[in-house]
């Protein structure tokens, strides 16, 4: 059988991409070899890597845009260079190229793959126009702790919801190809950071992780592997140590798990200088070593570390690494640049003037709607929205715009804004000074930017607010307080926006709170004295636009929590697919003829905590309102026949209210018993679905051996062995608005 297997593979017919790349590789120096797996950022310094690029010393470059700068410098490669191979130009496209989405964490917070990919896709558009081929992005760190900056960069803490938008994306980048450039992928995209780099210690950005096979496999993982089968055609290493390795010389990750487990050819590039981090993590005493630990770890492209130009061919000589390695690496850089059709067509086309497709109707579209639907409700009694007809009972009545984010252009946007232009941004101050609406506005900032704590600015507000009738307090963060390395201590609302909405609200005039922050933020005491609260992360380029409709019910809210919204930072971390105690003792949940009714209600003990309620989150995970109400039907779970071990769940919602609205059906699971203790819920799937008011739409789920299956692990002596498999045991299915119902 063996025999015949070695004698059939070596029959199967190389790919023309195969027979290029052999062809290719048989052609170059070890030199050239290692100048591929060398990424530059040019931006600075840019002389002496000018000259590398000459000299076939770089494969890759990033942070250059524009076309003609990008074919200024691929011109260097391609027609000065012995074998002339172009390089691969890549840029940190986070949330948008030009046209500026919701940060990560508000398109999780969408629920809305289509959204997303459409998203994605318009951002490749505007990107590769500018030269960038290869987007550093998606993030799919599942994240548990929004003291961690860069939570914003991901789509919250649950893998099933960050697998689908870490797909959604890469193919919007990658698919559906652009006209004029020949090749069938748009923007190659880079999934990161692989792995575990979100559990850091403290919510302390780049720090050491611990995490048990099996929990790395249950939550961490399965996005970057969604990511991959959605075909991402490169993965970045994390900064972490996972379990006491940083990634970049993690034979486990990226050989083991990368290679063998998922047959992964995605080129495997390091962080910025994660390899030769390995001295400072106090891994390598030097950093030829650090090259070696990489090398037999499979890390393929140095991203500006330089360890591989300085050492990778002394350690060939020296007998350590073997050239075959270097040329498994190789193939991975050659392959993507194959892939991006580059060796055919190196060039971007150099648009006359202005770039016809950066700020286009239809990109500013898809922004403002993603803006719409990455706004929750979390509270209404009743004041939005401000439509015709609730204003009308007020005759003429003047609305106050205040509060530090109300006018921001540059902060709406968020982290990572490289190539978005602040004064394309059209803040919530724009929107209602410019748009039609039936009230008069005024307009007082009160504190001038999230950490102002000026006393005298708050004055200044609440004299305004005298004057009116209903205020809007545009509250939250500034975009530098989110992102890489931008990790916080508290989560309150910054500098003294708390105090300015205290004394809002004692005016006695009614305070519609609206949040732009880079992560969930504990504002218990603020949702208190507010009548209304939208939290609408950082929403982008088109976020004013999109809170002025919400607000004046042009459109419905339909957000949800992409994470839970922890009452204070003590709780953290705090996530809804946690494992119970064995305290306090289980309460089993409601039936209804024999069939459970929502989530089982369970909690985790803080039996001193001074907070009464500290056992439970400010709003779960999974939840927002809307300005309809929905009536979800008992979830019926019925199995499929002939399907051993598949069922269909399903229920019918109903808009009960008057707005026809879209509404996050969420499918959550939970057994009751097994060979390992399991969350409390988790979500197996999701639907948004339009419903107009007084309709009723059926929803309906199949619920696989796969979604109930989870990774176990068995030890013998020192050897320990993981399989993934369900277990045989009672379980319970339901269909909820949120995972706390
Ligand atoms: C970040 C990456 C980013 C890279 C390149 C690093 O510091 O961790 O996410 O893609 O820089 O800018």
């Amino acid at each position: 059988m063996f025999i015949l297997l070695v004698v059939l593979c070596s029959f199967t017919p190389k790919t023309d991409e195969e027979l290029f790349i052999d062809s290719l590789l048989s052609q170059m120096t070890l030199e050239e070899k290692i100048g591929q797996m060398n990424q530059l950022d040019p931006s600075y310094e840019s002389e002496a890597k000018e000259a590398l690029i000459r000299e076939g010393k770089v494969g890759s470059i990033f942070n250059i845009v524009g076309a003609k700068e990008v074919n200024r410098l691929q011109r260097m490669a391609v027609e000065q260079t012995r074998l002339g191979i172009p390089l691969v130009v890549a840029r940190d496209v986070i949330h948008g190229f030009k046209t500026i989405y919701p940060i990560p964490l508000g398109q999780g917070a969408t629920w809305n793959p289509d959204l997303v990919e459409k998203a994605a896709s318009l951002t490749a558009q505007e990107a590769v126009y500018s030269g960038v081929r290869w987007a550093f992005s998606p993030m799919v760190d599942v994240a548990h702790d929004p003291r961690w900056g860069r939570v914003a960069e991901g789509y919250g803490e649950d893998p099933l919801l960050t697998s689908v938008m870490g797909a959604a994306t890469v193919r919007g980048y990658q698919q559906s190809p652009m006209t004029n450039i020949l090749s069938p992928v748009k923007m190659a995209a880079c999934v990161k950071h692989f792995a575990g780099y979100s559990v850091s210690e403290g919510g302390r950005d780049y720090n050491t992780t611990w995490i048990p096979e099996t929990q790395l496999r249950d939550i961490y993982l399965p996005p970057f592997k969604a990511a991959l089968d959605a075909g991402a055609l490169s993965v970045m290493c994390s900064f972490n140590a996972l379990n006491g390795l940083p990634s970049s010389a993690n034979p486990h990750l990226n050989i083991d798990i990368l290679r063998n487990e998922w047959q992964s050819d995605a080129l495997l590039v390091s962080d910025w200088g994660s390899g030769s981090d390995l001295v400072p993590h106090g891994l390598c005493a030097d950093k030829k070593e650090a090259a070696l630990r990489c090398i037999n770890a499979r890390m393929e492209m140095d991203m500006q570390g330089n360890i591989y130009t300085d050492y990778l061919a002394d350690l060939v000589r020296e007998g350590k690494v073997q050239e075959s390695q270097i040329d498994e690496c190789v193939r991975s850089v050659l392959r993507l640049k194959y892939r991006l059709g580059l060796f055919e067509n190196p060039y971007v086309p150099e648009p006359d003037g202005e770039n016809p497709l950066c700020y286009s109707i239809e990109s500013l579209q898809a922004a403002e709607q993603a803006a719409v639907e990455s706004a929750i409700l979390l509270k209404n009694d009743g004041i939005l929205p401000l439509s015709e007809e609730y204003l009308h009972a007020k005759k003429n009545p003047t609305v106050l715009i205040c509060g530090p984010m109300a006018d921001q252009k540059k902060e709406q946007l968020g982290t990572w804004i490289f190539d978005g232009e602040a004064e394309h941004s059209v803040t919530p101050y724009d929107a209602f000074y410019n748009r039609e609406k039936p009230f008069h506005i005024l307009y007082e900032p009160g504190l001038t930017y999230s950490r102002d704590k000026d006393p005298k600015h708050i004055a200044k507000a609440v004299k305004a607010a005298k004057k009116a009738d209903i205020i809007l307090f545009f509250a939250g963060e500034e975009a530098i307080l989110s992102g890489e390395a931008r990790c916080r201590t508290d989560l309150n609302l910054p500098g003294a926006q708390t105090e300015m909405m205290a004394a809002l609200a004692k005016t006695g005039k009614p305070v519609v709170l609206v949040v732009m922050a880079g992560r969930p933020l504990t504002i218990g005491r603020e949702v208190e004295q507010a009548a209304a609260v939208l939290y609408a992360f950082h929403g982008g380029t088109m976020a004013g636009p999109a809170l002025f409709d919400l607000i004046t019910g042009k459109a419905v809210p339909s957000g949800k929590t992409p994470m839970t919204f922890p009452k204070t930072v003590g709780q953290v971390p705090f996530y809804y697919n946690r494992h119970n105690t064995g305290r306090p003792t289980y309460e089993p949940p409601v039936l209804i003829d024999d069939i459970p009714v929502g989530a089982p209600q369970f909690s985790v003990g803080y039996s001193s905590c001074w907070l009464e309620t500290a056992t439970e989150p400010l709003f779960p995970f999974g939840f927002g309102l809307s300005y309809t109400t929905f009536e979800y039907s008992r979830t019926t779970v019925e199995p499929i026949a002939d399907r051993e071990g598949f069922y269909t769940v399903s229920a019918t919602i109903t808009n009960t209210g008057k707005y026809d609205a879209k509404e996050v059906a969420q499918l959550y699971f939970r057994q009751k018993s097994g060979a390992l203790v399991r969350p409390i819920c988790e979500l197996k799937g999701f639907q948004k679905v339009f419903i107009p008011a007084g309709e009723s739409r059926k929803v309906s789920f199949v619920l696989t051996p796969e979604d109930r299956g989870y990774w176990h692990e068995a030890h013998n002596g020192m050897e320990s062995r993981v399989w993934f498999a369900a277990d045989e045991t009672e379980f319970e299915a339901w269909i909820a608005p949120n995972s706390a119902k």
